[in-house]
């Protein structure tokens, strides 16, 4: 399977790449779902829904405050390196993530289609224009407002009940109809619309590499290819930086 997968990667002449909480695992991020997932202990509805943000925007800042914690000093794996190596191998590499921690960018992958935003900025949310880096200093005040016109700001991420930067989504949807080989890497494939990425893919008769150590809702089929390893293992040796496990 895996000898199987390294010659597809070879071949592949349109890849693009899929990735969700699952490959900052190994950096130290923790997943939503599965065992010590985030969703376990803390509420989505309260914490990372556009609801929650109008009814205690306080508890939303201090969860992202605890989260962008974690985020601080967190470095890309090795299969993140694997990844910008294969970048280079193969020209262009567009990477979609679900995640919101800015690891693609910071291992220098550079076509990162980010489809659930960006926790390293925030925005006013009375839409005046305003928008800055998270810095240390901001995240110091309990709820961080607008400068410019007062209102509270919120962090660039797509909370629950939003929708998805429309051309972000419809280009992701776009790499996933036309490629030859999507490769899937630490995702549950649950939340829609980022979860019928793969599924696009499959109908447009591409291939999928799937890297998750547990079981998915992505099928049983030739087209697919479930390695049950963790990414920052396996992704080394399929990009052909390491000769063996
Ligand atoms: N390597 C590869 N996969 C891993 C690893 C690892 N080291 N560790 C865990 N996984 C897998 C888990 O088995 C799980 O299937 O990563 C997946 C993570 O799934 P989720 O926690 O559901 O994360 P994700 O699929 O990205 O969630 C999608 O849900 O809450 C929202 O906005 C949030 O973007 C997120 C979205």
């Amino acid at each position: 399977m895996i000898n199987r997968a390294i010659e597809l990667i070879r071949k592949s002449k349109k890849p693009v790449i899929f990735t969700g909480a699952g490959m900052s695992r190994e950096s130290g991020m923790r997943t939503f779902r599965g065992e010590d997932g985030l969703w376990k202990k803390y509420s989505p509805e309260k914490l990372s829904s556009i609801s929650g943000l109008k009814a205690d925007p306080e508890a939303v800042w201090n969860w992202y405050r605890m989260r962008l914690m974690t985020a601080k000093g967190v470095v890309p794996h090795a299969g993140y390196r694997a990844l910008t190596h294969l970048q280079s191998v193969k020209g262009h590499l567009p990477v979609i993530t679900q995640n919101v921690d800015g690891l693609h960018r910071l291992a220098g992958q550079t076509d990162v289609l980010e489809i659930h935003g960006s926790m390293r900025t925030a925005s006013c949310m009375d839409k005046c224009g305003f928008s800055t880096e998270l810095t240390s200093e901001i995240q110091k005040n309990s709820l961080p407002v607008c400068p410019d016109c007062g209102a509270i700001l919120r962090p660039d991420i797509v909370l629950f009940g939003e929708a998805l930067p429309a051309e972000i989504i419809s280009r992701s949807y776009e790499l996933a109809e036309n490629c030859d080989l999507l490769i899937v890497i630490g995702t549950s494939v649950q939340v829609w619309p980022a979860a019928g990425i793969p599924f696009a893919a499959l109908e447009n008769r591409a291939t999928i590499i799937e890297i998750n150590p547990v079981q998915t809702e992505l099928p049983h089929s030739d087209n697919v290819i479930s390695i049950r390893r963790k990414a920052g293992e396996i992704l080394p040796l399929l990009a052909g930086l390491k000769e063996k496990i």
